[in-house]
């Protein structure tokens, strides 16, 4: 079976027929219970999520599927010291048609997949891969900017347990949308991907000068990671002279605290996105974006605002999992070939 476990499991042609299914099913969402029906998806998650979790049961029941959700796996054999390998086969093997799967093990996902005999779909695993979510959060700039190409894109926040940014930040790259990092002290992107960033699309580094950003940037050793040419930056002058004016959108993280050593809890600079914030010119036309669930890195005075997206973002992720549920499934044909497998 297909599996979605990474980022990288999706072409680039795959997420623009996923994006225009999922235009399909955000127009007219009660139209398509015929898509599925008879298909049985199972939830398991061994760590809390409201919106992946409830978003992916919403869309296998307008694809006119059902569901099995375990309340916690924590009320599952799991307790019992069964094996997530076990517990793979024996979910796999009649109960569901497809697993969606969350643990705070990185690499679960690849793992389960390996035992599974339907499509597995990870929805987090530890600090590595969010996969979902990146489909949702750039079918957000899709519908928003209508194109990721040469977007400029803040990350802020905790860039390095966040896994959303993990996935994301690799996607943009592949889109050849320029980012901008704004991590909280001490919590930049893992050395892993921008060694990957730099192998895969020759994206270097650069120290960026972000007083424009104004209060969002104040505390950051803000980082442009751009794979586009230099003429497309356009948010603040950097080292090399880049003259940038505008971001296209702000996506701010939660600190993932669940995470955190005491030691870094300690150390760290929360970085918050408030109103006065918004009022820098070079947000001006820029939309706010979190994956949602916040604490107080957003005040609640932005939400108001018109540029601010995280509430659509969160809605969006059901017609976006429709459409992953309905391909993985193979009821829906997204016309492009798959790509021949790597020589071994
Ligand atoms: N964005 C996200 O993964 O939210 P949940 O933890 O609620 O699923």
């Amino acid at each position: 079976p297909r599996h979605l476990v990474s980022i990288d499991d999706v072409s680039i042609e795959e997420m623009h027929a996923l994006f225009a299914q999922a235009d399909r099913f955000a127009a007219s969402p009660r139209t398509f219970a015929d898509t599925c029906p008879g298909f049985i998806s199972a939830s398991l998650f061994y760590e809390p999520s409201t919106r992946t979790r409830l978003s992916f049961e919403s869309a296998m029941l307008r694809l006119g599927g059902g569901v099995l959700t375990a309340a916690e796996m924590t009320s599952s054999s799991v307790v019992k010291g069964e094996s997530l390998a076990d517990t793979i086969r024996v979910v796999g093997g009649g109960y569901a048609d497809v697993i969606v799967l969350r643990h705070p093990s990185e690499g679960a996902a690849r793992l389960a997949a390996e035992f599974a005999p339907v499509p597995v779909i990870n929805a987090g695993d530890g600090s590595l891969e969010h996969p979902t979510q990146t489909l949702c959060d750039l079918y957000n700039l899709h519908v928003e900017r209508g194109r990721i190409e040469g977007l400029d894109v803040v990350l802020a926040g905790d860039l390095k347990y966040s896994r959303t940014v993990h996935s994301f930040a690799f996607a943009l790259a592949r889109f050849g949308a320029n980012i901008v990092c704004v991590p909280q002290p001490g919590f930049e992107l893992p050395e892993y991907l921008v060694e990957r960033l730099h192998e895969e699309f020759g994206v270097e580094p650069i120290r960026a000068d972000a007083r424009r950003l104004g209060d969002l940037a104040a505390n950051s050793d803000a980082v442009y990671l751009t794979p586009q040419k230099p003429h497309q930056l356009s948010l603040f002058t950097d080292a090399r002279g880049w003259e940038v004016q505008q971001v296209d959108a702000v996506y701010m993280t939660r600190p993932q605290t669940e995470r955190y050593s005491g030691n870094e809890m300690s150390a760290t600079q929360y970085l918050r996105l408030e109103k006065r914030a918004m009022a820098a010119e070079s947000l001006r036309d820029a939309v706010v974006m979190h994956p949602l669930p916040r604490r107080d890195e957003i005040s609640a005075d932005v939400d108001a605002d018109p540029r601010s997206i995280y509430f659509k973002q969160a809605a969006r992720g059901v017609p976006i999992r429709m459409a992953i549920l309905g391909w993985l499934l193979g009821r829906i044909d997204l016309g492009v070939e798959r790509p021949a497998p790597m020589p071994a």
